[in-house]
C-alpha cells in the first residue's frame, strides 16, 4: 500500500494549514468576471495555482437567496460553473471546490451554499507587547514594532487560511484593551494589516477600552452622556475611517474584571454601547458590546450576566450586538447555555466561543471543540443568534496552534459560523483529509477511527476535570491542573473552586435549584422545570443545579460517589485509549508528527490521571466513602 511517506508531497507541513497546495505547472483554465477585483484575483489566482479539474467559470449574478457571501458551484459538461452575488461569496466557493478536490471528493449535481451568519469574527486576545491572554502557541501574529514598514508574510497566509473557512471578521487585540491601539501611530499599523485582509473579504474590528478618551487625550471623564467624551469617541471614529473605509468596529468589555465602563459614571451598559454606536453607525460600523460581567459582591456569578443585561433588552441601538459567551460563567469544559440567549428578543446577540483552550488543556490536549459547540446549538436556535464569534488560538508557532489537532478547533469554528447544521465528524473528516491526512492514502478505517477519537476527546475531558456538572476546579491562575482545594486568604470567594463545587462532609454541587440560587429560574419555563427536579435534570449539568448528598441514588442505580469516581476513571481509560489508537495511524503520516502527537497524548495521560487522583482524593476526605471497586484507586 502507499503510504503517507512514500509520496514526497505528503511530508506534514503544520505551517500550511488546510491552505491548498499548488500545483506545479499547473494548467487549469479559469475564467473570470469581467468586474475584477482584487478579492476576485484572489479567487482565480488560488484555482489557477492547484485546481486540476474542468475549467471553471466565474460569473456575478443577483440571486437575493444567496444573500451576500453565498455561492452555486454547478458541475456542467465540460466546465464548472461558480456564481456567487459578490466576490468574496465567489471567494468562498472557490476555496469550496479546491478542499473538495483535496478530500478526493466529486461534485455532486449541485453545490448552493448561504452561510448563517454574516459575521463569522475571531477575537485575538492578543496584546501588544506580543503576549496572548490565554494563548498557548507562542507569540502574537502582529508584529506591532515592525509595523506598518515591515509586513509578515503570515498575515497573508493568517487571511487566506481564514477565507477558506469563512471567517469574515477579524478583532485584532485583547478585549483587556490597551487604550494605545487607538492611537494615530497604531492605527496606522492596523490599516497595514487591514489593506492585506481586504482582498480575502476579511474586515478589522478593535477591541477599545472604554476610558481611552481619558487615557489617551486627558480628558476628565469618559461619560457616555458628557459632550466633549462624544465628540471625541466620534472623531475617533472619523479618524479611523480615514484610515480604513471598512473597518468593522469596537468590541467593548466594560465594567468586567476591573476594566472601564459606563458604570463607572452611574450610566447603563446601553447607554455606554448605544454612544460608541453612534460614533461608528455614519461609518456602517458596529459595536459588539460583551455581557460577560459578574461581581464577588452578588450571590451567585451564574446569575449575574442575566440580572445586568436582560432588563436592557430594546434600549441598543440597532448597531450594537451584544455578545455573550456560550455558558454563564466562563468556557468550562461544560456548561448549559447561558440563559440570557433567548431572553432579550429585542436585542441583536452573539455567541462567544473560546477556540483556545484555557480550561481544556491549553496545547497539550487533544480536545476537539465541535461537539461543544453543537452541544451549544442543540439548546440555542441558531436563527435567534445574529452572529458568532470565537476567542482564537493563533499564535507564531510553526504549526500556528501549538498542538497538531488545535488547527482543527480553528477549522470547527470556521465551519460551524458558516453552517452550524455540519456534523462534527464532517467536519473533521473535512480538517483530516486537508491537513495530517493530505497527500497520505489512509484507509477509511484509520480516518474513522481518528475522527472517533476527535469526537470523543472533549467529553474525555470533562469526565478527567469535573464531570457531572462540576465546573471551575482549577488551579488559581494559569486555569491548567486542577486544585479543588484552593483556598487563597483573602482572595474573591468566586475566584475559588469551593465556591463552584461546594463540597462539603453532606454532599457537592451547587445548589441552584428552585430552592438554592434559583439560577434556574432564568431558563424557559419548561426546561427549567426539568432542570429544578435532580431525577429529571440531565446527569451532565446535576453538580451544577444541585447540592447533592454523597450516597445520593441516582436512576442508573449508582450512588453519586460511585458515579463520579467512575466518570473520573472513564476520563482516564478514554485517555488512555487514545494513546493506543494513535499507533494504529503511525503507518500512514509523516514520522515527526505521528512522534508530537504521541507526545502530546502522553502527557496527557499524565495530566488525566492527575486531574483524578487529585479531585477524588480531594472529595474523599470530605466524602469518607471507599472507592468503588472497579476503578483504579487514586494514589
Ligand atoms: C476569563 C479569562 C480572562 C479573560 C476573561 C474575559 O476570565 O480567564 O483572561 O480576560 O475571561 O473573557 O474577558
Amino acid at each position: 500500500m502507499l503510504t503517507c511517506m512514500s509520496a514526497k508531497a505528503s511530508v506534514y507541513d503544520g505551517s500550511r494549514l488546510w491552505l491548498p497546495q499548488p500545483v506545479e505547472n499547473n494548467a487549469a483554465v479559469i475564467k473570470a468576471p469581467k468586474s475584477s477585483s482584487a478579492t476576485i484575483n484572489v479567487a482565480t489566482a488560488e484555482l489557477r495555482s492547484s485546481w486540476t479539474g474542468a475549467p471553471v467559470e466565474m460569473k456575478l449574478i443577483k440571486d437575493k437567496s444567496l444573500g451576500r457571501d453565498g455561492f452555486i458551484i454547478t458541475p456542467g459538461k465540460d466546465k464548472v460553473t461558480l456564481t456567487a452575488n459578490s466576490a468574496p461569496g465567489l471567494l468562498y466557493g472557490a476555496y469550496r471546490l479546491l478542499a473538495m478536490q483535496t478530500a478526493g471528493k466529486s461534485l455532486p449535481n449541485e453545490i448552493r451554499e448561504v452561510p448563517s451568519y454574516d459575521l463569522r469574527i475571531l477575537n485575538h486576545w492578543d496584546n501588544l507587547d506580543r503576549t496572548i491572554e490565554r494563548g498557548y502557541s507562542g507569540s502574537s501574529i502582529w508584529v506591532w514594532d515592525e509595523l506598518p514598514a515591515t509586513i509578515s508574510p503570515r498575515y497573508k497566509e493568517y487571511a487566506r487560511a481564514n477565507a477558506a473557512v469563512g471567517i469574515n471578521g477579524v478583532v485584532l487585540n485583547n478585549v483587556n484593551a490597551s487604550s494605545s491601539i487607538l492611537s494615530a501611530g497604531y492605527l496606522h499599523k492596523v490599516k497595514a494589516i487591514a489593506d492585506i485582509f481586504r482582498p480575502y473579504g476579511i474586515k478589522v474590528y478593535l477591541s477599545a477600552n472604554f476610558a481611552a478618551p481619558m487615557q489617551l487625550d486627558s480628558l476628565p471623564t469618559a461619560d457616555p452622556l458628557d459632550r466633549q467624551v462624544i465628540k471625541w469617541w466620534k472623531d475617533k471614529a472619523s479618524e479611523i475611517y480615514r484610515l480604513i473605509p471598512d473597518f468593522g468596529g469596537f468590541l467593548v468589555k466594560a465594567n468586567s474584571e476591573g476594566q472601564p465602563g459606563p458604570c463607572d459614571f452611574d450610566r447603563s451598559h446601553a447607554q455606554g454601547a448605544n454612544m460608541m454606536a453612534r460614533a461608528l453607525k455614519p461609518h456602517g460600523g458596529i459595536v459588539m458590546w460583551r455581557a460577560f460581567v459578574y461581581s464577588p459582591a452578588d450571590a451567585d456569578r451564574a446569575k449575574q450576566a442575566y440580572i445586568e443585561f436582560q432588563p436592557l433588552d430594546g434600549q441598543f441601538d440597532d448597531n450594537v450586538i451584544v455578545q455573550i459567551k456560550n455558558g454563564p460563567v466562563d468556557f468550562q469544559p461544560r456548561e448549559p447555555y447561558s440563559p440570557l440567549f433567548g431572553a432579550m428578543p429585542s436585542t441583536d446577540c452573539m455567541v462567544e466561543f473560546q477556540i483556545t483552550q484555557e480550561y481544556l488543556g491549553h496545547s497539550n490536549h487533544l480536545a476537539y471543540l465541535a461537539p461543544m459547540w453543537k452541544e451549544f446549538f442543540s439548546y440555542v436556535n441558531p436563527k435567534s443568534i445574529k452572529a458568532v464569534a470565537g476567542v482564537a488560538n493563533v499564535g507564531d508557532d510553526t504549526n500556528w496552534t501549538g498542538h497538531p489537532f488545535a488547527q482543527a478547533n480553528w477549522y470547527a469554528f470556521g465551519r460551524l459560523a458558516w453552517n452550524p447544521a455540519l456534523t462534527g465528524e464532517d467536519i473533521a473528516d473535512e480538517w483530516l483529509s486537508q491537513t495530517i491526512f493530505n497527500g497520505c492514502n489512509v484507509p477509511a478505517e484509520i480516518t474513522a477511527e481518528v475522527i472517533d477519537i476527535m469526537m470523543r476527546s472533549r467529553e474525555a475531558v470533562v469526565d478527567y476535570m469535573m464531570p457531572m456538572g462540576l465546573h471551575h476546579l482549577f488551579a488559581f491562575g494559569h486555569h491548567y491542573g486542577p486544585e479543588p482545594w484552593c483556598a487563597i486568604e483573602g482572595g474573591r470567594p468566586d475566584w475559588m473552586p469551593s465556591y463552584y463545587h461546594r463540597a462539603d462532609s453532606a454532599g457537592i454541587g451547587f445548589d441552584r435549584s428552585s430552592k438554592g440560587s434559583n439560577a434556574i429560574g432564568q431558563y424557559p419555563d419548561n426546561l427549567a422545570k426539568r432542570l429544578d427536579n435532580p431525577a429529571l435534570c440531565p446527569e451532565e449539568f446535576l453538580l451544577w443545579f444541585h447540592h447533592l448528598p454523597w450516597e445520593y441514588q441516582l436512576p442508573s442505580g449508582d450512588t453519586l460517589w460511585d458515579s463520579l469516581c467512575r466518570h473520573y476513571e472513564r476520563g482516564v481509560v478514554e485517555t488512555r485509549d487514545f494513546q493506543r489508537r494513535w499507533e494504529h495511524v503511525q503507518p500512514y503520516v509523516d514520522p515527526a508528527l505521528f512522534d508530537d502527537i504521541q507526545r502530546r497524548l502522553k502527557t496527557q495521560v499524565r495530566d488525566a490521571i492527575w486531574w483524578k487522583d487529585g479531585c477524588l482524593l480531594y472529595f474523599q476526605e470530605l466524602s469518607r466513602l471507599p472507592f468503588p471497586d472497579d476503578i483504579t484507586p487514586p494514589v
